[in-house]
């Protein structure tokens, strides 16, 4: 009853038991199931435990002992775990064949989502116009089916949004599939599920699912053509383009400048809720204070420390960089 009651306050955009798709609601159903059958098995092991304290000595000969025992052995040691399992599982098969990413009428949408450390990459190969690439956050279309393909890009991490379902490895070298729905628009969390080195906690995603007008329109904002003019050629912001080119441009990605691969892609940074996968909210200042303290912030990432560059070019190139917003 009391782990009933602590369950019925789990709530939150991280929790299983709040599911907001079908693939979660599937899993949570086999959660509960199994946590009741688990419930009567404690409850009865309790039973036979206090009624062994009351029950009085009785003498038998070895044979009757032999023949109460086989009995248990029968009965509590193959026949409870057989009935029991074979329960379970053909309640459990056909779940789990309703996650799988099997051949649709219709295709769903492809978002592809790699793992590094300690961020998310996030591609959309099918967008049209071209390929869309953003990190640290994932939108995606409410209400329709959408087929997750994800690997890693150094060592294993895992993809789980806990709302939606899930997990699956992000496994380097592979490309593993899930497919997710979520019922309507909402913004849920994720997390890395998988140890992935000093800061697995720290790595989270930002997923919203938007109704299907607002994704292509989200898409569209963020073709090449579109982000290059953002990154822009004004007077003002020149200085920082110049610092982005000679610190950054090796390393990241901004459409129209530079084509870094090995941290995330900043083309439309300044439109994220938050620096360095859910380190700290996106607000004025923020970028400046991320590039000045990242390392303090969230040790060991990636990125050299910045204690070489001008404070005034740090502030110049956060200020630039929080323009970035399609
Ligand atoms: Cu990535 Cu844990």
């Amino acid at each position: 009853m009391l782990i009933g009651l602590l369950l019925a306050g789990c709530a939150g955009d991280q929790s299983i038991l709040n599911p907001a798709g079908q693939a979660a609601r599937d899993v949570v159903m086999i959660w509960w199931i199994m946590l009741g059958f688990g419930s009567v098995v404690l409850v009865l092991v309790t039973a036979f435990w206090l009624y062994t304290f009351k029950r009085k000595a009785v003498t038998r000969t070895p044979a009757e002992e032999r023949k109460i025992a086989r009995r248990w052995i029968v009965g509590g040691g193959i026949v409870l775990p057989v009935a029991s399992i074979t329960a379970l599982l053909a309640f459990g098969v056909p779940t789990g064949q309703r996650l799988l990413p099997l051949p649709l009428e219709e295709p769903p949408e492809v978002i592809e989502v790699i793992g590094h450390q300690w961020w998310w990459e996030v591609r959309y190969p099918d967008a049209e116009g071209g390929e869309v690439v953003t990190a640290n956050q994932l939108i995606m279309p409410a209400g329709e089916p959408v087929d997750f393909h994800v690997t890693g890009a150094d060592v294993i991490h895992a993809f789980w949004v806990p709302r939606l379902g899930g997990k699956i490895d992000m496994i380097p070298g592979r490309m593993n599939k899930i497919r997710l729905e979520a019922d309507e628009p909402a913004v849920f969390g994720a997390q890395c599920a998988e140890f992935c080195g000093a800061q697995h906690a720290q790595m989270q995603l930002y997923v919203e699912a938007v109704g299907r007008d607002e994704y292509e329109a989200w898409l569209a904002a963020r073709q090449t053509s579109e982000l290059t003019a953002l990154a822009g050629n004004d007077q003002q912001h020149e200085p920082a383009r110049e610092a982005f080119m000679t610190h950054c441009a090796s390393c990241h990605r901004v459409a129209g400048l530079s084509s870094g691969k090995a941290g995330p892609d900043l083309s439309d940074l300044g439109s994220r809720t938050s620096l360095g996968a859910g380190i700290m909210a996106m607000e004025e200042g923020a970028v400046t204070h991320w590039l000045k303290h990242h390392q303090r912030l969230k040790p060991g990432n990636k990125m050299p420390s910045h204690d070489n560059i001008e404070t005034a070019t740090l502030e110049s190139l956060g200020a630039w960089l929080e323009t970035l917003a399609p």
